[in-house]
């Protein structure tokens, strides 16, 4: 094959991949499935934590602020973090490479269906970057690319959500990942294009590119079968090959930092 016809092949893979987030995606980003510790951890705790970062940094109440969600989808988080900050003003834009979430997500006023290592805006056009989960679905050179993306079009700060392997040792953990994400035995979890990270690989990169970042939080998530199982709406059968794929490695490294522009 040719390399065209393998870049070709390669997003047209990836691309599947992200359409295919689930099911029941948009109400687990919504955080509307609270009957699990780790989905609350990974996706209902986000808008508190979030909107208390912004608030925190936002001193004027009469200026618009211009706030943007890199990887948006239907805008379920930014539509969460607008609803706790009534008393400030934003002018919202969502990127995504998924046209179909964009045209379903009502959260932003400017929507912009882009990759997001290559995002169609100014740089430091945006007063506020938020971006949760999104560099998980990309491969290495991909993901140092949203990130220069970030701290380019940054100008006042970026708040990135992660979630992904132990820092010392991360391929035992991406080993079970993988054995899951291949889609053997659950076909509904086929991804490609897909790498992750550990908190040192992107620590490592945001340094070698002089992007000014803070680590905020760093935790260790249990029982991230939950998440498999309830986004993609598993049954009995494929919850339970589920677990057993991830074994001793069923959790996952939730950090955040802060890009500061
Ligand atoms: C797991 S979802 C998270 C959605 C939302 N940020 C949240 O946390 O609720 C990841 C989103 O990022 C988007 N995404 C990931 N990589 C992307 C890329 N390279 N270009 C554009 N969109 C991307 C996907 O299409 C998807 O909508």
């Amino acid at each position: 094959m040719t390399e065209n016809k393998k870049g070709i092949e390669y997003l047209n893979n990836k691309i599947g991949s992200l359409k295919n987030m689930g099911e029941k995606a948009s109400n687990i980003f919504k955080g509307e499935s609270n009957d699990s510790l780790a989905m609350n951890k990974l996706y209902n705790e986000s808008t508190e934590y979030f909107s208390n970062i912004i608030k925190d940094k936002l001193s004027n109440k009469d200026k618009i602020y211009k706030l943007a969600d890199f990887g948006s989808f239907r805008g379920e988080l930014l539509g969460n973090i607008l609803d706790k900050l009534p008393d400030y003003k934003f002018s919202t834009t969502a990127v995504d490479i998924n046209e179909d979430a964009l045209k379903e997500n009502l959260s932003a006023q400017e929507k912009i269906v882009a990759t997001l290592d290559k995002i169609p805006l100014e740089d430091k056009s945006m007063d506020i970057i938020i971006c949760r989960y999104a560099l998980q679905w990309n491969n290495i050179e991909e993901q140092q690319k949203i990130l220069k993306e970030i701290a380019r079009i940054t100008k006042g700060f970026a708040i990135i959500q992660y979630a992904g392997p132990d820092n010392n040792n991360p391929d035992k953990w991406r080993e079970k990942i993988d054995d899951l994400l291949t889609g053997k035995e659950i076909s509904k979890l086929r991804r490609a294009g897909y790498y992750f990270s550990s908190r040192n690989e992107i620590e490592g990169w945001m340094k070698e590119n002089k992007i000014n970042f803070e680590r905020l939080m760093e935790r260790k998530v249990k029982n991230v079968s939950d998440v498999f199982i309830k986004k993609y709406n598993l049954n009995d059968n494929e919850s339970l090959k589920t677990k057993e794929i991830l074994g001793d490695k069923n959790y996952i490294i939730q950090t955040t930092w802060l890009i500061i522009g």
